[in-house]
């Protein structure tokens, strides 16, 4: 077994590496505090590519494989979680939604403008009623003549304070569940959208979490997106690629926090000597690297498995799972390590843990992913 990245993979590990922590982490403190990404990073992410990562060359795509874009969303979020985010939500389940299930006309209009950057793409599944349980949602598409009418509200949508495209899930009967859903692309600055706030939240400050309600959005047949009704698979198929890319951010947020403890503690000196000399710290970094270490095997084979043309459902789970609770426990120990001033915002080591949180929760709790692992292994007993 080779476990050697290919030179095309490597090249672009350094590429966004060089990028990430040369511009990216000085910048990550001002990111986190005025809660945004500031023009210019987003400028040097469009020239670098990263808005269009495995989408296709003639669209104006880098046409990379999906380890890559995995390598970049983890050099990303080392530097900044905010901007991984970002990133992974727009090409993950924006641009690859419309690549796989769009017409040749929504590829020209909507696909190309996501990919250059010069629109931020979101995904509008989650309602209050409808997390976890996402066949549960309300809003609501009514067809009248050839037009489709959407009205009720989204929350928790990642990016959706640039005001770009987003694709959104409606359905026309609420009693159908997962059935009666249908798939739109929608451009956030049409009459109907209403942009309602921008959320608080405990960490990844710099990236929009945003509520939107519909009233009397008007769309048509230009913006549904595959069939009418056929809007579950699709989000199904995204989420099952995109939870590898969440597990990226986690295993960036893991190893930014990790290294930054490693040299704290070769440098900080009690009782007359480096406290990496202690036993209880070299226990901590030794449990990081190891966490760290399987969560990239994890991460890798399941990207391979999808560069392969599989469909790694219980590989992207276990991936995610592994690699957002190793954030976790990684963040903490590494604030533990810090002692006091890892408590301090301006040692920038409490960033990493509050970041880290939510990679549990987003695109699938641990719960909700151990339960997708359970369904196919008893799926591959009873087909046995
Ligand atoms: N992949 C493909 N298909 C799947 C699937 C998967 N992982 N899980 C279920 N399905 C299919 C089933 O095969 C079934 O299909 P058929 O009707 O053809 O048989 C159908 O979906 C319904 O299956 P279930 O009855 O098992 O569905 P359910 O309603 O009980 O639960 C669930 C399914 C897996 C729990 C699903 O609701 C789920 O994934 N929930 C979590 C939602 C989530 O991840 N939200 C993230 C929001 S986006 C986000 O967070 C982005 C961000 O901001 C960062």
């Amino acid at each position: 077994m080779d476990f050697t990245l290919k030179d095309e993979d490597k090249l672009v590990q350094e590429v966004a590496q060089n990028f990430a922590q040369k511009v990216l982490k000085p910048a990550a403190k001002q990111i986190d505090e005025e809660e945004k990404i500031p023009e210019h990073i987003l400028d040097q992410l469009r020239e670098l590519g990263f808005f269009g990562v495995c989408m296709p060359e003639e669209l104006g795509g880098a046409g990379l494989s999906f380890l890559s874009y995995v390598l970049i969303i983890k050099e990303i979020s080392k530097a900044c979680a905010s901007t991984g985010v970002m990133l992974a939500v727009h090409n993950s389940l924006t641009c690859a939604s419309i690549n796989k299930f769009g017409t040749k006309k929504q590829k020209e209009y909507f696909l190309k403008k996501l990919i250059s950057g010069e629109k931020i793409g979101c995904f509008m599944l989650t309602e209050p009623e409808a997390g976890s349980d996402a066949a549960n949602i309300s809003t609501k598409v009514e067809k009248i003549n050839d037009k489709y009418i959407i009205n009720g509200g989204k929350i928790f949508v990642t990016n959706g304070g640039y005001k770009g495209y987003g694709v959104l899930f409606a359905t026309h009967d609420k009693s159908m569940r997962h059935k009666g859903i249908s798939a739109f692309i929608v451009d956030l600055t049409e009459n109907g959208v209403n942009i309602v706030r921008n959320e608080k939240k405990m960490g990844l400050h710099g990236s929009y979490t945003t509520v939107i309600s519909f009233n009397n959005l008007e769309l048509s047949k230009e913006n549904l997106l595959g069939e009418e009704k056929n809007g579950w698979p699709i989000a199904m198929f995204l989420l099952d690629a995109s939870r590898i890319t969440i597990a990226a951010q986690a295993l960036g947020i893991a190893e930014g926090a990790f290294e930054e403890a490693l040299l704290y503690s070769n440098t900080r000196k009690q009782f007359g000597k480096k406290i990496c000399e202690f036993e209880a710290i070299k226990f901590k970094l030794a449990d990081m690297a190891l966490r760290i270490e399987a969560s990239k095997h994890l991460i890798c084979h399941a990207a391979w498995l999808e560069d392969s043309g599989k469909t790694p459902i219980k590989e992207a789970s276990m991936a995610k799972i592994f690699a957002s609770e190793t954030a976790n426990f990684v963040t903490k120990e590494a604030i533990q390590i810090f002692g006091g001033y890892g408590y301090i915002k301006d040692y920038g080591i409490e960033r990493y843990f509050r970041d880290a949180k939510v990679t549990e929760i987003y695109e699938g709790t641990s719960e909700i992913q151990r339960l997708v692992i359970a369904k196919e292994l008893l799926k591959n007993l009873s087909t046995s």
